[in-house]
């Protein structure tokens, strides 16, 4: 087949008026669209780009000389106005039919300001739970099994949740056991209503009871804050799980054997529980639960006769306070249910942190909090 290319030649100009240079560009202009058209390879592209763009007699080159070198001087701005246009619209053209090249033959389609697909992709990391949550989820999910709910509270928190409605009576020297951060100003309102960065998850057993009748079995995970600078074993902000169960003839024995199967389920079927007496304002009688140490299975030892360090040779680590919540704390929810002579339960706080601690064996609390990926990322 023969085809016929009528090759456009560059006109000379007599007349630089506005109209002539837009119809002379306009023509010019349509004839390098018709051009792009025939480009069908590489080759051909290479050629109508060497036509339209060539440094030397290039079409783009002669309309440079003859439209705007030969304009009159008066015509010269307007000249270079219209030469300025055509170089732009060759250009756009000359990028066209390329980009319609390479989609023939790659099927990608490209725009003007495309993408490099040849780049690689942006690779986003997948986040990974945080240690202590993931303890966290792990001890609530041990209770949800045994029909345990979940609540939550405020961590801005009032003197009479935090302290005074758990039987820590005001200026009792008990609250002296928590280090307690205290929101400023506050000095206007009743002890009772001033407020507090919650020193424990224990507030939000009242709050609980308040909303709820008995029977009730609860745990509360939350952040608490006390004012204990920052190192390897304390931090101003830590979490703990709270556990209530309240019904009638809820006894001690039901705290051990929850306590004891919660343990068992967390840290291996062979470790031991065992209770020692402690106090707590809100429960009486109030204990110390213990486990055997579940980095040396309670011998105090690692291997090569190595001392074993988190139960400091003990074989004993402790895991938590508990108790049966004193009747004094029921008399602060009477109205709702929980006359101390018709209802007993049990109640347990434990703090996570040192449990990922121990879990994972990191020896510094910090690197929890420090956001270090390269920590973090371990835990994945
Ligand atoms: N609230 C206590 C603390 O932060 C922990 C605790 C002990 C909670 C005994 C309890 C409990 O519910 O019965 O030190």
């Amino acid at each position: 087949m023969l085809l016929i290319i009528v090759a456009y030649t560059v006109p000379k100009l007599t007349d630089y008026s506005a109209a002539a240079l837009e119809q002379a560009a306009g023509e010019c202009i349509a004839a390098c669209v018709t051009d792009a058209q025939s480009v069908r390879n590489d080759a051909e592209l290479k050629a109508f780009r060497d036509r339209w763009m060539a440094r030397k007699n290039g079409i783009l080159t002669q309309i440079n000389d003859l439209w705007l070198k030969g304009a009159p001087k008066d015509a010269k701005r307007e000249a270079g106005r219209c030469v300025n246009q055509i170089k732009a619209d060759v250009e756009r053209t000359i990028e066209t039919a390329e980009n319609l090249l390479l989609e023939r033959s790659t099927g990608v389609r490209l725009t003007t300001e495309d993408i490099d697909i040849t780049l690689p992709g942006v690779r986003r990391p997948i986040g990974a739970e945080h240690a202590i949550l993931k303890t966290s989820r792990e001890i609530v999910s041990v209770f949800r099994q045994l029909g345990y709910s979940v609540s939550e509270g405020p961590v801005v928190e009032t003197d009479y949740y935090n302290f005074e409605a758990l039987n820590f009576p005001p200026n009792h020297p008990a609250r002296d056991t928590q280090d307690t951060l205290f929101i400023a100003g506050q000095q206007s309102k009743p002890q009772r209503e001033r407020l507090l960065l919650r020193t424990h998850t224990s507030p939000v057993q009242i709050r609980t009871m308040e909303k709820m009748k008995p029977p009730i079995r609860i745990v509360i995970p939350g952040t608490v804050h006390r004012n204990d600078p920052p190192d390897a074993s304390h931090s101003p902000m830590f979490h703990q799980i709270e556990g209530l169960a309240v019904d009638t003839n809820i006894t001690f024995g039901d705290l051990k054997g929850t306590l004891d199967h919660a343990m068992k389920a967390l840290f291996g079927s062979s470790v031991k529980t065992h209770f020692r007496p402690s106090f707590f304002p809100f429960t009486e009688p109030s204990a110390e639960l213990y486990v055997t140490c579940f980095i040396c299975g309670g011998s105090g030892k690692r291997e090569g006769n190595a001392p074993c360090r988190p139960c400091k040779q003990t074989g004993w680590i402790e895991v938590l306070g508990c108790g049966m919540v004193d009747p004094n704390v029921f008399e602060f929810v009477k109205d709702n249910g929980y006359d101390p002579k018709k209802v007993s339960g049990f109640a347990f706080g434990m703090g996570v942190d040192r449990l990922a601690l121990l879990k994972y064996g990191v020896d510094d609390l910090q690197y929890f909090y420090q956001g270090d990926v390269r920590f973090l990322q371990q835990f994945g």
